[in-house]
């Protein structure tokens, strides 16, 4: 089986009938929500879920999972999804599938956050996958100047000839700092620069890593 699929599926044995559910998003996550979809439509599970994108909210939909609004809910009790790069403390850098904010936004409110990763996505520390952060278009080529004063190369994200946008309407620079020291610091100062609406960096959010590898087997790591 897919690694991918392997984490995936065995994230969603830590879920349970009732419960509220965030669903991330990317190739990972999507084997969450088949799975998820299954268990509503085999098992009768009754959950209520909330997606972090408009891809998965419209792939719950076509499965049946019932979709509900953010305002009605005060605490979701598992979000499922995958990482760009997952360290030993659980720090993640995500959004490299563009829809890190509503992820995190979901992620901060959620009692458990569980990550869903092959192999290829532990690393001993974060910052060979450049940093996705989300901006917003007024001045964004000050806020790029801006990031680059940090020390890395930045890009702003394209989607064929024109910029890509985010599920809500913004900018994504692309910043590779390479080996992060010190994430915590780092997301402080990124997310301290006005025109910035939030970066990749999941610093104290993920309770647990779902690893699935080639062997067939899956490790877990709780923090
Ligand atoms: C989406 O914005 C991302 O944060 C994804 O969760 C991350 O890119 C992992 O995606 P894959 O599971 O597709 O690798």
């Amino acid at each position: 089986m897919d690694p991918k699929q392997l984490a995936a599926e065995k994230a969603v044995t830590f879920l349970d009938n009732g419960m509220t559910i965030g669903l991330g998003t990317g190739s990972t996550a999507y084997w969450a929500i088949e799975k998820i979809g299954e268990k509503v439509n085999k098992e009768g599970w009754k959950v209520k879920a909330i997606a972090t994108s408009i891809r998965s909210e419209e792939q719950a939909r076509g499965l049946g999972i019932p979709i509900v609004d953010f305002s009605s809910v005060q605490l979701i009790d598992v979000t499922i999804d995958g990482a760009d790069e997952v360290d030993a403390q659980l720090q993640l850098i995500k959004g490299g599938g563009g829809a890190l904010l509503r992820e995190k936004i979901v992620a901060t409110n959620s009692k458990q956050m569980i990550v869903v990763a092959d192999e290829s996505k532990w690393v001993p520390s974060l910052g060979s996958y450049p940093l996705p952060v989300e901006v917003i278009h007024f001045g964004w080529q000050r806020t790029f100047e801006k990031l680059e004063l940090l020390g890395c190369k930045a890009e702003r994200r394209m989607n064929g000839a024109g910029p890509y946008l985010t599920d809500n309407g913004n900018y994504i620079i692309d910043c590779a700092f390479g080996e992060i020291q010190d994430a915590p610091s780092l997301h402080e100062s990124v997310n301290t620069i006005t025109g910035v609406v939030d970066n990749g960096l999941f610093i104290r959010i993920a309770t647990k890593l779902v690893l699935g590898f080639k062997n067939g087997e899956t490790r877990i790591i709780s923090r």
